[in-house]
């Protein structure tokens, strides 16, 4: 009688591409079969594999430790390994036994999985350090006005201000984070409109105007360019990004300074630019600074805010450029830079051109 057997389907499950790794070994755990993807990750041939210990295939400890639990134990097992170069990637390894010795192992890719994990618990580390900042100011504040050894009116009105910029701080911080979360979820859909880019250019130079003065800093716009091209995109997330670019490049600009604003294009797209001549950003922070909560300097970035200005310009939480790139992906468009320390940053968003 013909038909399929164990061992075919054995074979048919380890040749796949795609699904678990399986990996078979014998009583001295010593490898006998294992899938072209095991090998891969072993960077060895398929057949080079048999024989060899799971320690001197793939390098880990950790898998190997599995092995030896089920072999000790005679029973089926499960455990995590990390394998690849590095121990680059993570795998939830299932150990059985099999009746004749030796056991079979399947071995499944978590290595998004635990990424997310990390980026998740990262995220909510990061958000605590930002919200407890100002909330600890505030508290102290109030702590010194309610205990009454404050009682001479202009020095109460200095901390009540200080307060109201604390709260200030961590109600931007809110509104970045329901901004980012909302863009991320894909919940925002765009408004898309057929937009001139030199309204969008002078209503951003309109908005930051205040800001700039505050700050001792000027705003100019560069020649319009003499294309009559439009910018798909959405009006409000657009121009929230905009601001975004333009509020760091004053606040990251010396007093005296000058920011312009401006607009071309390239090739099917729209690009705006924001150009300072402020701080710059090294080279080795270019590729980190549009993450979430990435700041080149924390103390630099608060001590600007806190120097005294009525009303600071951000809270600093590292979360304006990360908008930015969001809204530039949403719109299938891009964000970036041009930087150098101590000399200045062009700082860029593009999205498509209408008709294009
Ligand atoms: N124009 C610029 N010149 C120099 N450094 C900049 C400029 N724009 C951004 N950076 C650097 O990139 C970091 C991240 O910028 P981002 O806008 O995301 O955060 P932030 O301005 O610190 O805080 P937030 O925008 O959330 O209030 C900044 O902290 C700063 O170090
Ligand atoms: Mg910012």
């Amino acid at each position: 009688m013909t038909g399929p057997t164990s061992s075919a389907a054995f074979e048919a499950l380890l040749g796949r591409r795609g699904g678990d790794l399986l990996i078979l070994v014998d009583e001295r755990l010593r490898i006998v079969r294992a899938g072209p993807e095991a090998a891969s990750l072993a960077e060895r041939g398929e057949a080079s594999l048999s024989g060899m210990s799971l320690i001197a295939a793939f390098g880990s400890a950790s898998l190997d430790a599995v092995a030896r639990q089920v072999a000790s134990s005679g029973e089926a097992t499960s455990g995590e390994a990390d394998l690849g170069r590095l121990g680059a990637r993570q795998f939830a390894v299932d150990a059985v036994p099999l009746g004749a010795g030796g056991l079979v192992m399947s071995l499944h890719d978590i290595t998004a999985l635990r990424r997310i994990e990390r980026v998740r618990r990262d995220f909510v580390a990061n958000i605590s350090h930002e919200l407890r900042t100002p909330l600890t100011s505030i508290k102290l504040l109030a702590e010194t006005l309610s205990s009454g050894t404050v009682d001479d009116a202009p020095t109460m009105r200095d901390f009540a201000i200080q307060i109201e910029r604390e709260t200030d701080h961590l109600a931007q911080l809110v509104d970045e984070l329901l901004d980012l979360s909302m863009i991320e979820s894909g919940e925002t859909k765009l408004a898309l409109e057929a937009l001139d880019p030199e309204e969008i250019v002078a209503g951003t130079a309109e908005r930051i105007g205040p800001v700039a003065e505050r700050s001792d800093v000027r705003v100019a716009r560069l020649p319009r360019p003499t294309d009559d091209a439009r910018a798909l995109a959405d009006p409000a997330r657009l121009g929230q990004a905009l601001l975004n670019l333009a509020h760091n490049a004053v606040k990251y600009s010396h007093g005296g300074g000058e920011v312009r604003l401006g607009w071309e294009v390239i090739a099917d797209r729209v690009r705006f630019t924001v150009a300072d001549d402020g701080i710059g950003v090294a080279d080795a922070h270019q590729g980190r600074i549009f993450e979430r909560f990435y700041k080149v300097d924390r103390s630099r970035a608060r001590a600007r805010d806190a120097d005294g200005d009525a009303e600071p310009l951000s809270g600093s939480a590292g979360l304006g450029l990360a908008i930015v790139r969001h809204i530039a992906e949403a719109h299938r468009g891009a964000a970036g830079l041009h930087s150098e320390e101590g000399v200045g940053s062009t700082f860029w968003i593009e999205v498509p051109r209408a008709g294009a």
